[in-house]
């Protein structure tokens, strides 16, 4: 049986959650598709933390010794942050390898280069898991485009601060201790301040931007206001105004064809699809000229859910190209 050969970069919440579908759905993967699946190495930054035994598979420290090794077909991202993982992913397109990424910093602003240049090397780049974890946009977007024309995408991107909004109305809590518990469970970073601020938010929809669009506005001229400033008192009186805050990314083209994006609170009434996504959930609502409007609900992050998004790429591949490849 035909066998293929992947690397992951990190070995995190999202790297072990790959790590552990693909073990987990080993037989059901054979069945489908033909074929089995080896994770022969995995890169961390500090190879002596202890973490999940992961027999038979080499951690590393150095990705010269993925980059180099010629049996490997497809690489999994799931470091943090711009570099190395912009670097180390070019160069493993320019290598040939196929890559799968959550890394949604590095692709807001990299992924159209890296779709650009793995065109050209005739590799693929699947990048479900960068946009709103388990909720499948990116392919339902690229599921569209052909025959329809996308309007409008709007929605809420962030878990973090969908769940502090929901804790402050339910809960009659400050923002800060509404934070402070999404941190205590785990929802929110240790440096909260990119799902606070709207940058989290505004990165997925410019990802989502150049997929809909084929272009992203100026990041400059896209307005990005986070929660951080929204009081109790503020929450109060929406409720009692039957209506509820919400953190919306919206990004539409105009007749002329221009871009417009934003990125903040918005005060959402009881018929708006997005006034019951309460907690960690993310919800999008895409816009095109045939379709109307399409309301996707789901958990915008997490292991199973990030690594689920990942491994729905791969096998999306494998079935497109299990020709080219299978080692067999
Ligand atoms: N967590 C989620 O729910 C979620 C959802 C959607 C997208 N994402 C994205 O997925 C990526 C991974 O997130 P995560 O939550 O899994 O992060 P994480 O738990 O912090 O894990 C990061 C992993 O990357 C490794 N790493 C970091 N920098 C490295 C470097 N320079 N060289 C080699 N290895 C390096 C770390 O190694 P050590 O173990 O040795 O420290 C660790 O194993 C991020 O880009 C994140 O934005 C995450």
């Amino acid at each position: 049986m035909a066998s293929i050969k992947v690397a992951l970069l990190g070995f995190g919440t999202v790297g072990e959650g790959i790590y552990r579908i693909l073990n987990e759905r080993k037989e059901e993967i054979k069945r489908e598709m033909g074929c089995t699946i080896d994770i022969v190495s995995i890169l961390v930054r500090d190879k002596e933390k202890e973490r999940l035994a992961t027999p038979g598979t080499k951690i590393t420290d150095d990705i010269q010794e993925i980059l180099l090794n010629p049996d490997i077909d497809l690489i999994f991202e799931a470091i943090v942050g711009e570099e190395p993982a912009y670097t180390f992913l070019s160069d493993a397109i320019e290598k040939g390898f196929h890559i799968i990424t959550a890394n949604k910093t590095m692709f807001a602003k990299h992924g159209p280069a890296l779709l650009k240049h793995a065109e050209f090397r005739g590799v693929y780049v699947g990048y479900e898991a960068t946009t709103a974890g388990g909720i499948p946009i990116i392919r339902t977007v690229t599921n569209l485009l052909p025959t329809d024309r996308v309007l409008r995408i709007r929605g809420i991107l962030n878990g973090t601060s969908n769940f502090i909004l929901t804790k402050m109305r339910e809960e009659g809590i400050p923002f800060k201790a509404a934070l402070h518990e999404a941190q205590t469970l785990g929802y929110a970073e240790a440096d909260p301040t990119d799902d606070i601020s709207g940058k989290d938010a505004f990165r997925k929809l410019m990802i989502l931007s150049a997929l809909a669009f084929g272009t992203q506005p100026n990041w400059q001229d896209v307005s990005v206001v986070g929660i951080d400033k929204i009081t109790i008192e503020d929450v109060a009186d929406a409720s009692k105004a039957k209506l509820r805050y919400r953190h919306v990314a919206d990004i539409l083209i105009d007749e002329k064809g221009t871009l417009h994006g934003s990125v903040g609170p918005v005060l959402i009434g009881t018929h708006h699809s997005l006034y019951g996504v309460e907690g960690v959930d993310n919800a999008i609502i895409v816009e095109t000229d045939y379709l109307g409007a399409l309301t996707l609900v789901g958990p915008g992050a997490g292991m199973y859910p990030t690594a689920s998004a990942m491994v729905g790429d791969f096998l999306q591949m494998i079935g497109k190209r299990e020709k080219v490849l299978v080692n067999s």
